[in-house]
């Protein structure tokens, strides 16, 4: 008796662009290149060096200044947008609308308003729209996730995160630092990275208020500076945006978030730290600082305190984000791809921006 061999299919090959080449688009380069099942067909950037060097290094032959002859022309199933944040609404939209699917760098916009038109887009052309929050896929936020998940922790009362810089405000006078390009400063940047982060491993809570405050104490003294960026310097533009936020968040649950976010401070170095406080256990996973990273969990075994270094596994990051776009464009359902988890996090961006304003704490939602 003979057996048919199924017929497997390899997948269709996606055809990718990315526009933007600064640090946030190579890593999508980079994440799309390396995958054989995805053709990087297309690149769009304003330095022309830029798309020599990555169009020669990957052989992607289709090279355009002007994005939207990219979007028109190049025929893509995907595209990575990582461009300046003000740029992400409306190259986003305009690539859904062509029908092509969306990965965008963070902050997902300028503004909550920004963001919530770009899940509109979303669900009006039925095309997928990602948010590239990168660091949530780092190995130790994977084993953390899966120890919370465990019930070590029991319930998570409170959190306290932050990413502080000793010196890295991103090039003074950029888009960085102009209000209505960011939407922000340190919050909007890094800030945004640790709130995302925090929320996935609280489980997506709502959260209901925010009482923030913002600071510039070193950009509008030309002090606290770094390369980040590679955007060109606009002189005498003034520094709009904070140096320093700090907020207080409460969750839906009762629970309660403080987030810190800063891109030059007077500390030893730079350090990112997410640290939880449970009914049966603590947590705290620090990263990005010159002494390495760690995740410890202190809970209690036989009634003896237990202090658990989780094994952690490889560090996804960029690659992973892409990977993940790539699986939901194949596999996933567009209508629950559209962006929701983003913009939530773009409604805090800006509840906390108005409570700093206000000076007081602000709702969020209903
Ligand atoms: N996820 C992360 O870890 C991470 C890290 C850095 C930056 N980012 C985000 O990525 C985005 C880009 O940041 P960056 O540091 O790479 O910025 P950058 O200023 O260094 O680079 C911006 C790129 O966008 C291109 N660009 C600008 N206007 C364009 C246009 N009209 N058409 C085509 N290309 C255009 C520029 O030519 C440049 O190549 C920002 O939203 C930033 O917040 C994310």
């Amino acid at each position: 008796m003979t057996t048919a061999t199924p017929a497997t299919s390899a997948p269709r090959r996606l055809r990718a662009g990315v526009i933007g080449l600064g640090w946030a688009g190579q890593q999508h380069v980079a994440a799309y290149a390396a995958d054989p099942t995805v053709d990087l067909v297309a690149l769009s950037a304003m330095e022309d060096h830029l798309l020599t060097r990555f169009g020669d290094e990957h052989g992607v032959e289709l090279r355009y200044p002007d994005w939207q002859e990219m979007l028109e022309k190049a025929d893509l199933d995907i595209v990575s947008v990582a461009t300046p944040t003000f740029l992400h609404a409306p190259m986003a939209i305009a690539a859904l609308e062509a029908g092509v699917h969306v990965l965008t760098e963070k902050p997902m916009a300028q503004s909550a308003e920004a963001a919530r038109s770009m899940v509109e887009a979303s669900r009006r052309t039925g095309r997928i729209l990602e948010v590239s929050f990168n660091h949530r896929r780092r190995g130790d936020v994977a084993a953390l996730a899966q120890v919370i998940e465990s019930g070590v922790l029991g319930e998570i009362h409170y959190a306290k995160t932050g990413w502080v810089r000793r010196a890295g405000i991103p090039g003074l006078g950029t888009w960085f630092t102009q209000a209505e390009k960011s939407g922000g400063g340190a919050l909007a940047d890094i800030g945004v990275h640790m709130l995302d982060m925090t929320l996935h491993l609280l489980g997506e809570p709502a959260v209901r208020t925010a009482s923030a405050s913002t600071y510039a104490d070193f950009g509008p003294r030309g002090r606290g500076g770094s390369g980040f960026g590679i955007s060109d310097v606009a002189d005498g533009v003034p520094f709009e945006v904070e140096d320093l936020a700090t907020a207080f968040l409460r969750l839906e649950d009762g629970a309660t978030v403080l987030l810190e976010a800063s891109w030059a401070q007077m500390i030893p170095s730079d350090r990112c730290s997410v640290t939880l406080y449970g009914t049966e256990g603590g947590a705290e996973l620090v990263f990005g600082t010159p002494e390495g990273d760690h995740l410890t969990v202190w809970t209690e075994v036989a009634g003896l305190p237990a202090e658990v270094k989780p094994a952690i596994g490889p560090d996804g990051r960029h690659a992973a984000a892409v990977a993940d776009f790539i699986e939901v464009v194949r596999n996933g359902d567009p209508a629950e791809h559209t962006g929701e988890i983003a913009l939530r996090r773009a409604e805090v961006l800006e509840a906390c921006y108005r409570s700093a304003a206000a000076g007081a704490e602000v709702g969020i939602g209903a």
